[in-house]
């Protein structure tokens, strides 16, 4: 298959893990015989810098000439602490997801048995945790209409849900759920908020014509407590922006990183491919950022454009690295000298040599080849 991919590295972190998830696109490239042709871009800090943008036109241009787009992160503490900037680098992801018409951010957690004892929760609790986060991208409490009076001393940020928006994401939940275990659960404030109200009417109606889906229920302060109570309960999490930010984060603790959390961002038209985590700015250029959250964000592309056992196989090199240790030193308690670059340099490996059961795991620590 012939894709065009553009390449967002952005901030922080952002360039050194998107660099492994190339290498392992390239690696399935070769192995498969497919034609990926990755084209660079700036977004964020690093766009305002040199464009004095966020998100300059070439960029947005790019994304629309391309056929999936990969997304490394975006931040820089210079913005977050300073409340008065008016250009700051998350409007040009916001500006991306709205301009692509990305409504749907899907975000798959679970837990690697590899990884159990990484996270705070009990193993008990989380082994076997699998769920797929459906957070609506586009709308909401993000882009409803913003205000600030002009002494500073008032400010307000507008919720508003149309029906069209909410049935789009919804129709895509179900379907999802129907591939898996069948049940959609809408979390939402529907005892407090009108918008909330909205979605549960709307999510009901859209629940009919999904006989064999099961629907239920949460207030978002209780789903949060339900998802370090009792994740397993969960298999398709239905939810509109805000919310999904915010439980999806907290999910991640489920895993034992963020670190590891993929996603895929789609509308009609475009998609695009991107960890959930942020910039990390303190780990940047330090060879300590967890690619595999990048990576699986590599596999969620393939698997969009049907590449199935192309996606599988990164998988399967990903949990072998888990298992292996082969691990940044967020998950990794053995050994603290696994970089980011040693994890893709696996990864890459493992891609390349799918059969070979001959890999030198013992020297991968000690800085040798991974092959024999
Ligand atoms: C995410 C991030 C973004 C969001 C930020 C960087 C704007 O936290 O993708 O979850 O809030 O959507
Ligand atoms: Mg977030």
């Amino acid at each position: 298959m012939k894709l065009k991919i553009a390449v967002l590295p952005g901030d922080g972190i952002g360039p050194e893990v998107t660099n492994q998830a190339i290498r392992a696109l390239k690696a399935i490239a070769s192995e498969f015989n497919h034609n990926f042709k990755f084209t660079y871009a700036d977004v964020g800090a690093v766009a305002i810098d040199k464009h004095n943008d966020p998100l300059p036109e070439a960029t947005l241009d790019l994304c629309k000439s391309t056929d999936a787009i990969l997304f490394g992160a975006i931040g820089d503490p210079k913005y977050d602490n300073n409340p008065l900037s008016k250009v700051r680098p998350e409007q040009g992801l916001l500006k991306l997801r709205k301009e692509l018409g990305l409504y749907a951010n899907i975000r798959p957690v679970s837990a690697y048995d590899s990884l159990l004892d990484k996270s705070p929760l009990k193993e008990h609790i989380i082994k076997g945790v699998d769920i797929s986060i459906y957070r609506e991208l586009t709308g909401g409490i993000y882009f409803g209409e913003k205000y600030t009076s002009k002494d500073g001393d008032f400010a307000s940020d507008l919720c508003a849900y149309s029906r069209e928006e909410i049935e789009r994401i919804a129709h895509l939940a179900f379907r999802a759920a129907e591939l898996r275990k069948n049940k959609v659960t809408l979390v939402d404030k529907a005892n407090v908020l009108e918008t909330s109200r909205l979605w549960r009417n709307v999510v009901k109606e859209v629940a009919e014509n999904y006989p064999d889906v099961t629907l239920d229920f949460l207030f978002v302060d209780n789903a949060a407590m339900q998802m370090i109570l009792n994740p397993k309960q969960f298999d398709v999490i239905l939810t509109e922006n805000m919310f999904g930010d915010i439980i999806s984060d907290e999910a991640s603790v489920i895993g034992g990183s963020i670190g590891l959390l993929a996603s895929a961002s789609v509308g009609d038209t475009y998609a695009m491919f991107e960890p959930i985590h942020g910039s990390y700015p303190q780990a940047a250029n330090r060879g300590i950022a967890n690619p595999i959250a990048s990576i699986l964000s590599a596999a969620m592309l393939l698997s969009h454009f049907e590449l199935h056992n192309e996606a599988e196989l990164i998988r399967l090199a990903v949990e072998k690295s888990l298992k292996l240790n082969i691990s940044t030193p967020d998950i990794n308690s053995k050994y603290d000298n696994v970089t980011t670059s040693k994890v893709g340099e696996f990864i890459e490996d493992f891609i390349n040599n799918p059969k070979d059961t001959n890999m030198n795991f013992a020297n991968i620590h000690l800085g040798q080849s991974t092959i024999i």
